[in-house]
């Protein structure tokens, strides 16, 4: 073992940083282009051979860089873009470290040509290995070209660790869409191995913008996205949300900038997870493109060796703001038919807009007088079937469905999900509207209504419960007796006023209005048996959730009621007036919409 301790000469020390801010041909590419973009570049062109391991080539039309500093811009902390440790605290460009291009330099072959407007005279310097070979003139209009030639070509350790071209080369593309979706003022045109693989024009007007996010992210996601928008003081949050609909198995859809800079992010991504917490099936993932603007002074950039990470002043505040601009955007988009979500839904929430109930207040008045409801028949929905009196199950047929125009224009009063005119299987309920046909799933529908309206009680002091006249007794096992004594003011936070009795039975003397119409003792002997189960996996932040969804779901019509029409109706106004009522708790849609459009091109008609 060497006793004297030496200097490392430069170049190994480059090397050694190397091995941090370079970790695969995709971080080279991450690196220059973000050279590029700091430049104030309008247009970026990168030709990549063998997934970037072979070469990776970045033009741009940038400022360029003046010959008397190319082989400065290749030293070790050198940079143009910090002086003084103060200039760190409000960042604004990408680069600040001085440490890519000798890191980059001391791990491949590199030209650097440039050219500067002032000396309008392009040069060219090659380096290899740690040493520069001389400046040599060049042709190249404004602007910096980079060649990157055999990555890793001297050291073997990390060469090992390159995986398929492929591979490699899905890592560039990723980079590249990633600097993308945030730089709309930029042009990018991608090459690999001769072929041109995306070009994206600069994105000025937002429709621009759409095009390139529908390029990058697709068609379905742009189709399912959710405009979010919303600044308080100095944060803004901006960007899309996908409806739940258009979940992910793995968490791959999810962009997250700060001050434009792509980062991952977990106070985002939990805040974000929250938001979508009711809508979500269990174990999928949220696509989303959220940026969040803040003063550079609240955020610490110099938190990760290749940037990929910051540091927010604030965690708390930034978590609370995210969650609930997502919640917000998302819980906006009440009943709306599922076909035209398209360039509408993108524009449908802002914060400056009124939300979506403020426009159906304001479209909808009660429909005429066959589908409007007396206070009496209103309270008699949903009661069970041993409840409703014979007269209350009228038959279809004698209740006079109202005649809907088609595709009518005038300030008609008919409500967004139409009337019901039957239910099918005892599992769907079809109504009508102007556009056509409204296909309702009435267990997903109603489980919505009745979670997001126990929710709302939850969360407000005053509680609307009904008294039993007579308490029920319901035995239950022991362990089931102790949980409910263990968790009575989760139930009471609902409307509940119930307790233990003695070892194995629990008595209940009021409940929450919402339930009043179901059997009490099924639902609650239903419930208690589904918590236990799953009580002891529950964390107790997530108790109180899965009480409201185990109620909402006990609670709500089962498959194979028979539903009248004035039931169903009401079932179809409800679901206008609740949050998120397009999707059941698990994220599947609960109604769909068939234009009469849709359905003539079933038949054929008119072809
Ligand atoms: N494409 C380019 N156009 C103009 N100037 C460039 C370009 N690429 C690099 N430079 C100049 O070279 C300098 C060094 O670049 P380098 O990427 O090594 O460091 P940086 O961008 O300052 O910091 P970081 O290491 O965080 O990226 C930059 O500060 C910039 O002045
Ligand atoms: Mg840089």
């Amino acid at each position: 073992m060497p006793s004297e301790i030496k200097k490392l000469p430069d170049h190994l020390i480059n090397q050694i940083a190397a091995g941090e801010v370079i970790e695969r041909p995709s971080s080279v590419l991450k690196e220059l282009c973000e050279n590029s973009i700091d430049a104030t570049a309008s247009k970026i062109f990168i030709d990549i051979e063998r997934g970037g391991m072979q070469r990776i080539v970045v033009r741009d039309n940038g400022t360029g860089i003046a010959s008397s500093q190319l082989e400065t811009a290749l030293t070790r902390h050198a940079t143009s873009k910090i002086q003084q440790l103060e200039d760190l605290q409000h960042i604004e460009s990408l680069g600040f470290r001085g440490e890519a291009l000798p890191s980059i330099a001391s791990v491949a072959r590199v030209t650097l040509t440039s050219n500067t407007e002032r000396n309008n005279e392009a040069h060219v310097l090659h380096t290899e290995g740690g040493n520069n070979e001389p400046l040599k003139p060049a042709a190249h209009a404004k602007g910096t070209s980079i060649d990157v030639h055999d990555i890793f070509f001297n050291t073997p350790a990390r060469r090992k660790f390159l995986r398929t071209e492929k591979t490699e080369f899905s890592h560039c593309e990723q980079v590249v869409k990633r600097l993308a979706l945030v730089n709309f003022h930029v042009s990018f045109e991608l090459r690999h191995n001769q072929k041109t693989l995306l070009v994206l024009p600069v994105a000025a007007s937002y429709e621009d913008k759409l095009q390139r996010l529908e390029k990058i992210l697709g068609k379905n996601f742009v189709e399912h996205a959710i405009k979010v928008e919303r600044e308080a003081g100095n944060i803004k949050l901006w960007g899309w949300v996908a409806a739940p609909d258009f979940s992910r198995v793995q968490a791959d859809y999810q962009y997250q900038y700060v001050n434009r800079r792509h980062i991952r992010d977990k106070t985002i991504s939990h805040a974000v997870k929250l938001a979508y917490q009711d809508v979500l099936y269990h174990g999928r993932h949220p696509a989303y493109v959220l940026y969040l603007d803040i003063d550079p002074a609240e955020v610490d950039v110099n938190a990760h060796p290749a940037k990929h990470e910051v540091r927010f002043h604030n965690t708390r505040t930034i978590h609370d703001y995210v969650r609930q601009t997502v919640k917000q955007a998302l819980g906006d988009v009440r009943a709306a038919p599922i076909d035209s979500r398209n360039m509408d839904k993108l524009t449908r929430y802002t914060s400056q807009q009124p939300a979506i109930q403020g426009q159906l207040a304001t479209h909808y008045t009660p429909p005429s007088k066959t589908a409007t409801l007396s206070v009496d028949e209103y309270k008699a929905l949903y009661a069970s079937p041993t409840q409703r009196s014979s007269d209350q199950s009228l038959p279809i047929e004698r209740i006079p469905v109202p005649h809907i125009p088609a595709a009518s224009t005038s300030e008609q009063t008919i409500p967004l999900l139409g009337y019901a005119i039957a239910q099918l299987h005892g599992i769907y309920i079809l109504a009508q509207n102007e556009h056509g046909l409204v296909l309702v799933d009435m267990h997903a529908a109603h489980e919505r209504v009745v979670y997001e309206q126990l929710k709302q009680q939850s969360s407000t002091a005053q509680r609307e419960c009904q008294q039993l006249l007579v308490p029920v007794q319901l035995n239950v096992s022991a362990s089931e007796a102790r949980l409910v004594e263990d968790q009575k003011s989760q139930f009471e936070s609902l409307g509940f006023d119930l307790d233990r009795l003695g070892d194995s039975a629990v008595i209940v003397r009021a409940i929450p209005q919402i339930l009043s119409h179901s059997d009490i003792s099924q639902l609650l002997r239903d419930v208690i048996s589904d918590i236990e189960k799953n009580h002891a996996r529950a964390r107790l932040d997530e108790f109180h959730n899965e009480l409201l969804s185990s109620f909402a779901c006990h609670g709500s019509v089962r498959a194979n009621r028979e539903l009248n029409v004035h039931e169903m109706n009401a079932l179809l106004r409800d679901m206008e007036s609740t949050e998120r009522s397009n999707q059941c708790n698990h994220g599947r849609p609960t109604w769909i919409q068939l234009s009469i459009n849709d359905l003539d091109k079933l038949f054929m008609r008119g072809r």
